[in-house]
């Protein structure tokens, strides 16, 4: 009610003087700064260099507000990388120190410039006393021209210095001064109108919803399946690997292959596989899953029946003189005689009952300088720990297992025995892919290709006892007799 009646009566907030030219403002800025008042402010359409010093207006602070900020950001990349790096988890990366300043300057000088930027900029507002939603002087007709072409000096009527009439004389004797104009204060009530207090009430509680929220999916546990809104590629019709299908009888998601089919590409010559050539009439289609029985069955009563192998009918090898193998071998073991010859040399193994498959004679494959660069390799890798380096059985393995007098150790077989040199190709690769009595097969672990790079290189190793001068190249002959001698 009292400002109804206040309103009525406007109060003054100042006086306001308005010039055409720069010149003359300043001029009045000098005049009214001299003459004592100190809660004056001008407004220029432009930027009017001098003002400043004319009006008495202090350098800003903000330039101090800054630096200060800048600091504090500059201490808090230090220090937070200290805490972090050196303190909290001081990991060593690259053998890097954990704490080492030229390291920390990138981090130092990103803080330094966001505490920096940000301080400008909320500095600037506070300063400004900005955001300001109304001021008085733009109830003022003439006042929009300071944006334009007219210059303003207001004395504000709270200034110590301000007396009604004094004022008003000096103002109005200023040189090139076109009006002098009074000022009111805003007589409309200065508190926000309810509707925005209770919209703004409204917004900031609606705005806590969301943060309630997510604080109770932090906190709850549910049974429900999560609300999956934005679903991308989540939800599909597709089974998933070692998962549970009702499509099909058995409930495996993950189907096996159907026995007797090929897919396309992945057919592999059966001999390649097995190292056995078909019989007229036998299944000449195989897949790498299921690989000839014959082969199979071999591994197992290998134990029992030693195979024929220093036949020099390979084909069809009838065992003529049988001999028990095991009982020679764990003997030769127990001894732990590494210069011991392979258990079965010189001797025909129990015959098999069924007849030896039909071993393929040669290896199946192109045999090139790459191929034997591959056997080196991969028997380097996989044989040379038991059989040796060059093939005579000596691999370290064996040696340390005949230096600790393992009881159980069979010496690996010496691969210069006289009858693996007239094994056929197939033979040998199957002992690699299955094993043979107490040596473990290698299929699983080297593909087929490897497994005859492998024959081929055992072939070579084999050649370099059983071969004659004669079957040396000539250039290479040279060669070694220039190293040799
Ligand atoms: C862990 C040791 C070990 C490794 C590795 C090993 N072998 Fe053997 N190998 C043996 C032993 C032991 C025997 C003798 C088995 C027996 O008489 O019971 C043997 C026997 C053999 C024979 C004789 C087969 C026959 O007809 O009598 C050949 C050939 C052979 N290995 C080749 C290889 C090749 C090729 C590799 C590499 C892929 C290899 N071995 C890897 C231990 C090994």
């Amino acid at each position: 009610m009292s400002q109804e009646a206040n309103n009525s009566e406007p109060k003054l907030l100042g006086l306001m003087a308005q010039f055409d030219d720069p010149d003359s403002l300043l001029a009045a800025c000098e005049k009214v700064r001299k003459a004592g008042y100190t809660k004056t402010d001008a407004y220029t359409p432009f930027p009017l260099h001098g003002i400043d010093e004319a009006l008495g207006i202090k350098p800003t602070i903000l330039p101090w507000i800054v630096l200060t900020l800048g600091i504090i950001g500059g201490f808090t990349g230090l220090g937070l990388q200290y805490v972090t790096n050196a303190d909290w988890y001081p990991f060593i990366i690259s053998a890097k120190p954990v704490w080492s300043l030229p390291a920390n300057i990138p981090v130092i000088f990103e803080l330094v410039i966001l505490h920096a930027a940000i301080a400008v900029f909320i500095g600037m507002l506070f300063l400004n006393k900005l955001p300001t939603f109304s001021n008085p002087l733009f109830r003022v007709p003439e006042f929009a021209r300071a944006t334009d072409d007219k210059f303003f000096l207001t004395i504000d009527a709270t200034d110590e210095k301000y007396k009604p009439n004094k004022t008003r004389e000096l103002l109005d004797g200023l040189l090139g001064q076109t009006d002098v104009i009074e000022v009111f204060h805003d007589p409309t009530p200065a508190e926000l109108p309810k509707i925005i207090k209770f919209v703004g009430i409204g917004a900031a509680v609606v705005a806590l919803i969301p943060p309630i929220l997510l604080w109770r999916a932090l906190y709850q546990t549910s049974t429900v399946p999560r609300i999956n809104p934005i679903r991308d590629m989540d939800i599909q019709l597709r089974g998933d690997t070692q998962t549970k299908s009702p499509v099909f009888a058995d409930g495996r998601t993950m189907r096996p292959r159907i026995p007797g089919t090929v897919a396309r590409g992945e057919w592999v010559d059966p001999i390649m596989l097995t190292g056995i050539v078909p019989e007229a009439g036998e299944q000449n289609v195989l897949f790498l899953q299921d690989e000839v029985p014959p082969a199979e069955d071999e591994e197992k009563p290998a134990e029992e029946e030693k195979p024929a192998d220093d036949q020099p009918a390979e084909d069809k090898p009838e065992a003529e003189e049988p001999a028990d193998q095991e009982p020679m071998a764990d003997a030769k073991a127990a001894e732990g005689d590494p210069a011991e010859e392979n258990p079965v040399e010189g001797e025909a193994p129990a015959q098999p009952e069924e007849p030896e498959p039909n071993w393929v004679k040669i290896a199946p494959i192109n045999v090139t300088n790459a191929t034997l660069e591959r056997g080196r390799n991969r028997y380097n890798i996989y044989c040379s720990v038991c059989h040796g380096l060059a093939g005579d059985g000596d691999g370290l393995v064996s040696q340390r297992a005949l230096q600790m007098e393992q009881p159980t150790w069979i010496p690996p077989t010496n691969l210069h025995t006289d009858y693996l040199l007239i094994q056929p190709d197939g033979k040998l690769y199957n002992t690699i892919t299955h094993g043979i009595r107490k040596m473990k097969g290698y299929g699983d672990q080297i593909p087929a290709e490897d497994r005859w790079a492998i024959v081929t290189y055992v072939r070579a190793l084999q050649k370099t006892r059983t071969g004659t001068p004669e079957e040396i190249p000539a250039v290479e002959m040279k060669e070694l007799e220039i190293k040799g001698q």
